[in-house]
């Protein structure tokens, strides 16, 4: 991971500071979280230091620091998903899993995250869990979607 992380770094040119945000994104979308190691290697290289870019990164719901569970939930909360009924599914998540967006639940089974628009307004609300679109959800299926989840995560 060392490795990736550098190579990424390699692309943006020291020292610019408005490069941050573009690359704790890269970085999080190849190693999945922002580790420790990851924000002291993008302070060393930005001349920023890991207290501001913690600051700036815990401001914005997309950035995680620590990983994702074996079952990652990605529930839009975007406009139309949020007047379908998100606000609920994501409460409903939470009461079944013990998480809330951005955790990971302690046995490393569910991580969970919310997210602006996924591009499928007219089939809201929308959650992609690892690879795989549930559209149409409604807050009453989530109990029974989470206890199948749960099995799959004790079989891995
Ligand atoms: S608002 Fe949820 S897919 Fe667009």
């Amino acid at each position: 991971m060392e490795n990736s992380i550098d190579s990424i770094l390699k692309r943006y040119k020291p020292g610019r500071r408005e490069d941050l945000i573009p690359l704790l994104q890269e970085i999080q979308e190849e190693a999945g979280f922002l580790s420790v190691d990851a924000i002291v290697k993008i302070g060393r290289h930005l001349g920023l230091s890991t207290t501001k870019i913690y600051g700036l990164a815990t401001f914005y719901d997309q950035f995680r620091f620590i990983p994702r569970g074996k079952i990652h939930l990605k529930l839009c909360h975007g406009t139309t998903c949020f007047l379908n009924g998100s606000q609920s599914i994501l409460n409903k998540i939470t009461e079944e899993t013990g998480i809330g967006p951005g955790q990971t639940t302690r046995d490393g089974s569910f991580s969970f995250e919310v997210v602006p628009c996924m591009g499928g307004c007219n089939k809201g609300p929308v959650i992609l869990i690892n690879d795989e679109y549930f559209t149409n959800v409604q807050a009453d299926q989530i109990p029974e979607l989470i206890k199948k989840l749960k099995y799959l995560a004790e079989d891995d």
